[in-house]
């Protein structure tokens, strides 16, 4: 009964039991959102890599389903992607519907390959290609396919990492089967130390661009990333059909710790038109969390799109210097808020203040949107998850101009080393407020800041004995305001 159990996400997805790391195969068909999963159907580890599999038809409600696609022969099934065929240019569909067709890396026998599985009946049973597989430079460390239908072009084009090169190489097919390569990526940006992994490429609009589009380039490295250990890093630029070329720095996606291996859904509706994604909320270097039966949960998913923004890599030579990547959790969500109002909060300084009730929250999961107006304050926030000498803090620092979530007491730290800390992104002050949108669930926490210009996504792990909201301000010229609590319903009732 997930209900009771402490750690257990109420609203992000969780595999029932066992491990669970990065999401794969996202696409949209026949009114169903697919989320696959990298998943061992072994055990509460990583091991015998097989893909797991989960539908809902509102991005919110999931419905566990058998897995999708297993090791075999020794050969594991790592991460990849789905797209369906619906031209039938791979000659897989059988009847009138088209075939969805798995594109993922077979890892084994000392090296990487990129495999083939489809499927005739919506996604619930599968078919390995007899031709796996469709692509094999003989190379150990050559994963994590992402494919879209090029409309201009008319063909398939494959991202693909050489993860120890951190390269990404760009392929292209007329029938999913044979590949040909156009062009290679990298080394470049920040993350030239640890393996390249989980590439997504696709087109996203500007916010009041008039139509106007820019290609994001999104890699994931194993180490070293903003706030330590795995993360992804991003560029903005142009793909002509054939190469993707930057035309600004890369930036970091998420500041927390625990975001990592986003890729975004395919095949949702032009009538939509929304790219959304949806990432592993972990860690490769702290997670082994402490919860069973099951291990690891997504981000919720978030749509995207770019925003112009001033800043340091506005440079004003090329017109596309100083994109940021923007996230916002999906609209579906919204419906989950059971109950809403709003704070008062005025007059908070030190020490903080609680400004919910007793009992209010016990067993709660909740969003809370807010402004922080810093004043002249060294900080001001608030603190959330509260029990006895436990919370998890969300704050405005004025030095060095960011904001922050501080887990260094939000529970049980203890079971890695490197997992209690505090972690910043920069955030602009407009008009003298900084907004806030936290999503807080039973062991998780994502700070959407500025309408999502910047994101903190962090795994927290309270004892939850006494749950309030507290709010606090460095002295009287800042404030909390326009707090909103949106009480949530879970999605396993
Ligand atoms: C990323 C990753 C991928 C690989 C998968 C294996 O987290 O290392 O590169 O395909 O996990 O489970």
């Amino acid at each position: 009964d997930y209900l009771r159990e402490p750690l257990r996400p109420q609203y992000h997805f969780s595999p029932e039991i066992n491990w669970m790391n990065d999401p794969n195969g996202l696409v949209f068909h026949d009114g169903e959102y697919h989320l696959f999963y990298q998943y061992n159907p072994a055990g509460n580890s990583w091991g015998h890599m097989s893909w797991g599999h989960a539908v809902s038809a509102d991005l919110t409600h999931w419905q566990h389903l058998p897995l999708a696609i297993p090791e075999a022969d020794g050969i594991m099934a790592f991460s990849g992607c789905c797209v369906v065929d619906h031209h039938n240019s791979s000659g897989f569909r059988r009847g009138d519907q088209p075939a969805m067709v798995a594109i993922y890396t077979g890892h084994g026998n000392g090296k990487q390959v990129q495999n083939l599985a489809y499927s005739n009946d919506n996604g619930r049973t599968w078919t390995k290609y007899a031709g796996n597989p469709v692509l094999d430079i003989d190379n150990p460390d050559f994963r994590d396919p992402k494919v879209f239908w090029h409309e201009a072009t008319g063909r398939w084009v494959m991202v693909v990492s050489l993860a120890k090169e951190k390269v990404v190489v760009l392929y292209a097919s007329k029938n999913l089967k044979d590949w040909s390569e156009l062009s290679r990526f990298g080394p470049a940006g920040v993350a030239q130390k640890s393996n390249w992994e989980c590439p997504d490429l696709f087109e996203l609009p500007v916010e009041g661009g008039e139509g106007k589009t820019l290609w994001v380039l999104e890699v994931d490295m194993g180490s070293g990333s903003v706030a330590g250990g795995s993360g992804g890093e991003y560029f903005v630029g142009h793909f002509d059909g054939t190469r993707f070329t930057a035309t600004q720095e890369a930036k970091w996606v998420d500041f927390g710790r625990d975001f990592y291996a986003p890729v975004s859904w395919s095949d949702i509706p032009q009538s939509d038109g929304r790219r959304i994604w949806i990432g592993w909320f972990n860690n490769w270097q702290t997670c082994l969390v402490p919860t069973s039966p099951w291990r690891s949960c997504m981000s919720v998913p978030r749509t995207l799109s770019l925003r112009k923004t001033p800043g340091r890599d506005d440079s004003g030579g090329d017109d596309s210097g100083g994109y940021v990547l923007v996230q916002r959790p999906v609209k579906e969500l919204q419906q989950l808020r059971v109950h809403s109002r709003s704070i008062q909060t005025h007059g908070a300084t030190w020490p903080p203040v609680a400004v919910t009730k007793p009992g209010e929250l016990t067993d709660r999961v909740f969003e809370l949107e807010t402004t922080l107006k810093p004043g002249t304050a060294r900080s001001v926030g608030l603190r959330i998850r509260t029990g006895d000498d436990e919370f998890t803090e969300v704050g405005y620092d004025r030095e060095p101009g960011a904001v922050y979530v501080d887990r260094r007491k939000s529970g049980n730290v203890a079971f890695h080393q490197a997992f209690a800390g505090r972690h910043e992104a920069p955030a602009r002050v407009l008009d003298g407020e900084v907004s806030l949108r936290l999503l807080v669930d039973r062991s998780s926490i994502e700070v959407f800041i500025n309408d999502g210009e910047a994101v903190i996504s962090d795994r927290i792990f309270p004892s939850g004995q006494k749950p309030t909201i507290e709010v606090f301000a460095g002295d009287e010229s800042a404030q909390v305001t326009a707090t909103t609590l949106h009480v949530l319903d879970s999605i396993w009732h």
